[in-house]
């Protein structure tokens, strides 16, 4: 959408379960908080609106195991995600909760309206039932054996594997996580939602951009990823999902005989971007409706890829059989970001924690805020290690920017007594360089339109790319030498110089906010709007800078080892054993059906468009067969040929992926969910009986 009058921002609703970490804020908020600042520094109209998310299994399963109530849980993190926010400098209108009356209400005021529609399909359904703790399971109570990839330990609604979006009936040997006890199947009736009779608008509007026949959004302007994930939904069929839970936390289904369910968390989350909207209004006299309804809004959902069928597939459905919503103009969905070499891990303690952050270096959040947006998991799964936060923070805002800042600002005081010398364009040419102009307005350039199309990883690389030019403009003309000469020419590159530093201030708010705001007290000037920015003439003649004072800390070794300590620390705490209980006793025969096999592995490659899995040819000794395995994140498949693995040869084919596996290879799991290979001695040849 070209100009739109209004924006309408969102960041997904945190679950508020548990504090907040690097993963959360790489993932969704610093890319949105950047997008926000950025339209609010030109002068958009702009509404940024998130809050938490406190219903649903994750609330309920956390006060369970902390032995308190869901509510008790959700006022904790409530406050502590909050000032997480807070302290990063997220700037949201309002950070509301879904467990206020003005969410209830908007929830059970739309899905009235979805009934009113005829939208939904009641349907009797068998759904697993907890006898021992007499309540029906939530998807995310039930974990057993994978179907699709055999990891054990897989959740009713989602194998954490294989990244499989699962149903509880699919699990094998499915267990109760409330008693432990085998679940059994009880009638219960539900609201579902026939996601297969919209199929195809859905692919019409999310390949095409198009909705009921017009232009609604430029799909050349989604990641190829997001529109790859949903187009992949839709091609394998989209099934109706039930919108009601048998559950008593959450928003009550507004309905006679309802008694006991609940409005499905996916259905009443996103909801709560309009509540919140409301809230937001309600507090500051505005009218929520402009922000929501009508033609001139671009609506933007700032998530992370587990959230990407909720908002591409499932909210756009409700909202569009609501009929009064816009639909989302992108939603331009980040990967996840891996700690150390492996997943963020909240329940195994394997995480960076924002709380503790702010504890171990304060006053230092934009360089997290910084780092984070460098690493970005914006088209692929990336990666955080304390030795490149350390790399990055000393090599380029200790060395670059701040140091850029640093020598302008203390050359000014040392030779024109802090005051701004007077701009000499004629002076830089006969010295054979530049006035600096097309230069500085050429990276404002390349910032709007990188962040126009949510790549803010480049658009910090041109910010900084200023700062490197005027590092190299003093390097080169050392005006410390040439002020002895030419006080002129000093004060040629120094205006330059003060100018490139301004502008920085500007551009570079939406990713160092705390840093800009200081840069702005030292150059003693007013905050500036964007389109300032792009012109050398921001400082006049004369106008007196303020004592200059570093602008970043370097990160000292020890630093970095006391964080490498505090995370094995915490990983070498003895092993929650609760994660990897001993399996039901199996009869001896029944281990001996199993074929398992030692093998070779002959060649290995990725299956396309999957993170986690590797396509591998085996000599098995008994034949050459194809077995496709969840490895991917461990293993590089350049790697593999020549490696000795176990495989079970007997399990019936599956397909994964449109590929055949004949076979699974054994893999040993960790706490963690790091896989390594069961390996058989060299002395084994291939084909040899594993027993
Ligand atoms: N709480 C969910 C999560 O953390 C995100 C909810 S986003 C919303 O994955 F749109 F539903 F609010
Ligand atoms: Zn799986």
């Amino acid at each position: 959408m070209n100009n739109p009058k209004r924006y309408t921002i969102t960041a997904a609703l945190p679950y508020a379960n548990g504090p907040l970490h690097i993963g959360h804020m790489a993932g969704v908020y610093i890319p949105a908080d950047i997008y926000v600042k950025y339209l609010r520094l030109r002068k958009k109209d702009v509404l940024f609106v998130c809050g938490t998310d406190e219903h649903g299994a994750a609330i309920t399963l956390k006060a369970k195991k902390d032995g308190v109530s869901p509510q008790k849980i959700v006022d904790a993190y409530y406050g502590i995600i909050d000032r997480s926010f807070k302290d990063f400098g997220i700037d949201f209108d309002i950070f509301h909760r879904t467990s206020t009356p003005v969410h209830h209400e908007t929830a059970q005021a739309f899905f009235l309206k979805l009934i009113e529609k005829d939208t939904f399909e009641v349907r009797e359904s068998e759904q697993y039932f907890d006898e021992e703790a007499g309540q029906f399971l939530a998807d995310r109570y039930i974990t057993g054996t994978c179907p699709k990839c055999g990891h054990d330990g897989a959740y009713g609604d989602q194998c954490e594997n294989c990244g499989s979006t699962l149903s509880p009936i699919e699990l094998i040997d499915p267990k109760s996580t409330l008693s432990g006890t085998k679940p059994v199947l009880r009638k219960t009736s539900h609201w579902f939602l026939p996601l297969n009779k919209h199929e195809d608008w859905l692919r019409d509007w999310l390949e095409n951009g198009k909705l009921n026949g017009s232009q609604q959004h430029d799909p050349a302007a989604w990641k190829r990823q997001v529109i790859g994930q949903c187009k992949s939904w839709i091609d394998g069929g989209l099934q109706p999902r039930a919108m009601t839970r048998d559950l008593d936390w959450g928003v009550k289904v507004p309905l006679e005989n309802a008694d006991g369910k609940v409005l499905y968390v996916w259905l009443d989350a996103p909801i709560g971007y309009i509540s919140a909207t409301k809230a937001w209004a309600e507090k500051n006299g505005k009218d929520w409706e402009p922000y929501w309804k009508g033609e001139d809004i671009k609506m933007v959902h700032f998530l992370a890829k587990d959230n990407i069928v909720f908002h591409c597939i499932i909210f756009p459905t409700l909202l569009k059989e609501h009929g009064e919503f816009n639909l989302p103009d992108n939603v331009p969905a980040n990967e996840f970001l891996n700690l150390e070499g492996k997943k963020i891990s909240t329940s195994r303690n394997w995480a960076v924690w924002l709380h503790e952050y702010m504890e171990d270096f304060p006053g230092r959040e934009d360089e997290l805020r910084y780092v984070l947006n460098a690493i970005a998991p914006e088209f692929r799964d990336s990666e955080f290690t304390w030795a490149d936060y350390q790399s990055r923070v000393n090599n380029e805002l200790v060395a670059i920017l701040g140091n850029f800042v640093n020598r302008t600002l203390v050359l000014t005081h040392k030779f024109f007594d802090g005051k701004t010398p007077g701009a000499q364009s004629h002076l830089l040419k006969e010295m054979g360089r530049t006035d600096g102009s097309e230069e500085i307005l050429a990276v404002r350039r390349e910032m709007e339109k990188t962040i126009e199309s949510y790549r803010f990883r480049e658009a910090q690389s041109a910010l900084m790319s200023l700062a490197r030019f005027g590092n190299k403009l003093l390097t080169e003309t050392e005006p410390w030498k040439l002020a002895k000469e030419s006080k002129e020419k000093a004060g040629a590159v120094l205006n330059l110089c003060l100018q490139i530093t301004a502008n920085i201030s500007i551009l570079g708010m939406p990713f160092l906010p705390f840093t800009c705001g200081r840069l702005i007290k030292l150059l003693g000037i007013e905050e500036m709007d964007w389109d300032r920015s792009g012109n050398t003439d921001l400082l006049p003649e004369g106008h007196a800078i303020n004592t200059p004072e570093l602008l970043f800390k370097r990160v000292e070794d020890e630093e970095v080892a006391a964080q490498l300590e505090k995370l094995r620390r915490d990983d070498d705490q003895p092993k929650n054993t609760e994660h990897m209980p001993q399996k039901e006793t199996v009869a001896f025969d029944d281990f001996m059906k199993m074929d398992i096999r030692t093998a070779t592995i002959l060649e290995a490659e990725r299956v396309p468009k999957t993170d986690k899995l590797l396509k591998l040819q085996l000599d098995t000794g008994l034949d050459k067969r194809t077995v496709v395995s969840g490895i991917a994140e461990y293993y590089a498949p350049e790697d593999l040929p020549g490696k000795k693995v176990s495989v079970l040869m007997n399990l019936a084919p599956r397909k994964i992926r449109g590929v055949e596996s004949q076979g699974m290879i054994l893999m040993a799991e960790d706490e963690t969910g790091r896989l390594s290979f069961v390996q058989p001695g060299d002395e084994a040849p291939n084909g040899s009986y594993v027993k």
